[in-house]
């Protein structure tokens, strides 16, 4: 195979190209990226129900010297439940040693580590004094990791207080709890029990590994907050944004029963915004349009989440002397955030009113926000979409050989409507295991064909993200995490491959093969670290023997550096090889220089493996 490039001529890729799509799907955000380590820190993820289902809390005592219930009686208006605890026992000769009360796990256990600090937030009121002790406890042997005392007496709690502590641990878990003790008997109630890290992105809430495994994919846009998770079985149950903003004690939260799991809401729809900005990327807010997996708002009847999308917008973007600005503002971020795309819904073309709802949104966000960009469900791939759009959304889940294939999906689609969104992608099912070399490779193939393709396709995001290896709602997915350590699956890597696309030059280039499993493109950019100049060569074999593969590059004024090229390859022994905790970087790209680089060079390709070529101009 022979890929002729023409290092003279090319065209530029959007700086939009390559981003990432973030869903709340597999503890994404709660349980993963947001490092609050407390699970339904409210009580509430039974909904309003008395009683409340408290899991994973478990009580410590028994019932002859604990009780424990919920009631409505929290101060705050949008959560009511409160958890109350009557203890019966007194002192360390009735109360068991360590006294009474709540554990939380968290999130599969949580990570705690020796030196770090914790934030320990919680609500209270009590009949009488208070002496609580709030405790990191290890799994292990269940020893301290850390433990402060939170004393208060006389009326001082009789109404609602907030309590704040500061505990520093002693030692790692990986798999601690969160403990809330006492050996004083009395009534006291608990409320909104927050335990976060210090240490997070920027003080803003993010787990720090997992900020830099996206930071590192370089994502130029923020797609957020679904997926399916937007619409909801049942519009009752789908994300709403309003129910996500203002101080964390006050929302909420929600059951999201599409993947089935209740989140408290600390990572909303501020803090997805916040993280795009501390990703350098574009958000790109994905809203309800009116429609669930099961029910639908008639078009008749969709002015208030209309209302609501606008109300959204001005959220993020208002002057702080607007109504949703200021709330913005108040949360700490005065400066407008840079909203310039709106998705109206998801996957929700074809629905009996979408075509309605989507027209009626359209039309009110551009009269408004006359720039902001919209994209729409309909898929404009094979024939032109009959709404007003800037983009069209298309999502492919396949098998690796259809994925293959479709590196020329957007060969002949019409360049004159919309510009084409390809939000979602991935290999899954029995080619794609849990992650494997064979996806990644299939999809290695069809991103360069999205890049070809880039004076259509002008943003491309993975899916899922994020999975916690605990609760596999979705499989596979790009980065698995835990409750302290975290991989990328190949197709994780493939994708650090691509991310110097955005924004750099497509070379054109004529790929003369016999073989069906090779596909190759050129690109030109600059490094953004060294300032110099690389023509960067992408080739995939997505076959199972080894190939010989020639580069030649002509139109340059002199020929490439000899030294400082590099090649990187990814592949492995086994097309089906995975990476996991105890091999994370059984699959990943291979780093070697290149000597004696050339701008015609004989190379030889691995069976399935994806290469890169980065040539010093
Ligand atoms: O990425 C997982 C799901 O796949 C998304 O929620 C949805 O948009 C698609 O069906």
């Amino acid at each position: 195979s022979i890929l002729t490039v023409d290092g003279s001529q090319g065209r530029r890729i959007p700086d939009t190209f390559f981003g990432v799509f973030f869903e709340e799907i597999n503890h994404a955000g709660a349980g993963g990226l947001w490092a609050e380590l407390v699970r339904n820190r409210g009580f509430e993820a039974g909904g309003t129900n008395v009683p409340s289902n408290i899991q994973p809390w478990s009580i410590i005592g028994d019932e002859s010297s604990i009780l424990v219930s919920t009631d409505p009686t929290s101060c705050f208006e949008r959560n009511k439940i409160a958890l109350r605890m009557e203890i019966l026992c007194y002192g360390p000769k009735s109360c068991p040693p360590g006294g009474v009360g709540i554990s939380n796990p968290g999130y599969w256990g949580m990570n705690i580590e020796k030196g770090q600090k914790y934030r320990v937030v919680f609500y209270v009121r009590a009949f009488g004094p208070i002496d609580l002790q709030v405790s990191l406890v290890g799994s292990d042997n269940g020893a301290k990791l850390a433990s402060n005392n939170v004393r208060a007496f006389g009326l001082y709690v009789s109404t609602w207080k907030r309590m704040e502590t500061i505990l520093e641990a002693k030692d790692t878990s990986h798999n601690a709890s969160l403990q809330i003790t006492t050996s004083l008997r009395g009534v006291v109630w608990l409320d909104q029990v927050s335990a976060m890290p210090l240490d997070t992105y920027k003080g803003h809430g993010f787990r720090k590994d997992l900020f830099q495994m996206v930071a590192s994919l370089k994502p130029k846009f923020f797609r957020f907050p679904g997926g399916c998770y937007v619409q909801g079985n049942y519009l009752r149950n789908a994300f709403r944004w309003k129910d996500t903003v203002g101080p964390w004690e006050e929302r909420p939260g929600h059951f999201g029963d599409v993947w089935d799991y209740w989140t408290d809401d600390g990572f909303g729809y501020f803090e997805g915004l916040q993280l795009a900005e501390d990703l350098g990327a574009l958000p790109v807010w994905v809203f309800n349009s009116g429609i669930s997996l099961n029910d639908e708002v008639n078009t008749t009847a969709i002015a208030p989440f209309v209302q609501e999308a606008l109300d959204g917008i001005e959220f993020a973007r208002g002057p702080p002397t607007s109504k949703w600005g200021s709330l913005r503002a108040l949360m700490g971020h005065i400066a407008p955030f840079d909203l310039r795309f709106v998705a109206i819904g998801n996957e929700d073309c074809g629905k009996p009113n979408y075509q309605g709802n989507y027209l009626k949104f359209h039309a009110a966000i551009k009269r408004a926000y006359p720039d902001i960009q919209i994209i729409s469900n309909c898929d404009g791939s094979d024939k032109p979409i009959d709404q007003p759009a800037d983009f069209y959304d298309f999502h492919v889940y396949t098998t690796s050989k259809d994925m293959f294939s479709k590196s020329t999906k957007f060969d002949n689609a019409s360049r004159s409507g919309p510009k084409a969104f390809v939000s979602e992608y991935a290999v899954w099912q029995k080619d794609a295991g849990d992650g494997s070399l064979l996806a990644a490779v299939a999809e290695a193939a069809f991103l360069i064909g999205l890049e070809r393709n880039s004076d259509l396709v002008h943003m491309v995001s993975y899916a899922p993200l994020f999975v916690n290896a605990n609760n596999r709602k979705w499989t596979p997915d790009a980065i698995v995490f835990d409750s302290h350590q975290h991989y990328g699956t190949p197709s994780y890597w493939v994708q650090r491959i691509f991310t110097e696309s955005s924004g750099a030059t497509f070379l054109n280039s004529t790929l003369q093969t016999s073989s069906n499993s090779i596909i190759a493109s050129a690109i030109e950019y600059t490094n953004s670290v060294n300032k110099k100049s690389y023509i960067r060569i992408k080739v995939v074999n997505f076959g199972s023997d080894t190939e010989n593969f020639r580069f030649s590059i002509s139109g340059l004024k002199s020929n490439v550096k000899q030294s400082g090229s590099t090649k990187m390859v990814l592949t492995s022994s086994h097309v089906m090889d995975e990476n996991s905790f105890s091999q994370p970087n059984k699959i990943v790209p291979q780093l070697t220089s290149i000597e004696n680089a050339s701008k015609d060079m004989n190379v030889v390709l691995q069976p399935y493996s994806v290469t890169s070529f980065d040539l010093l101009k």
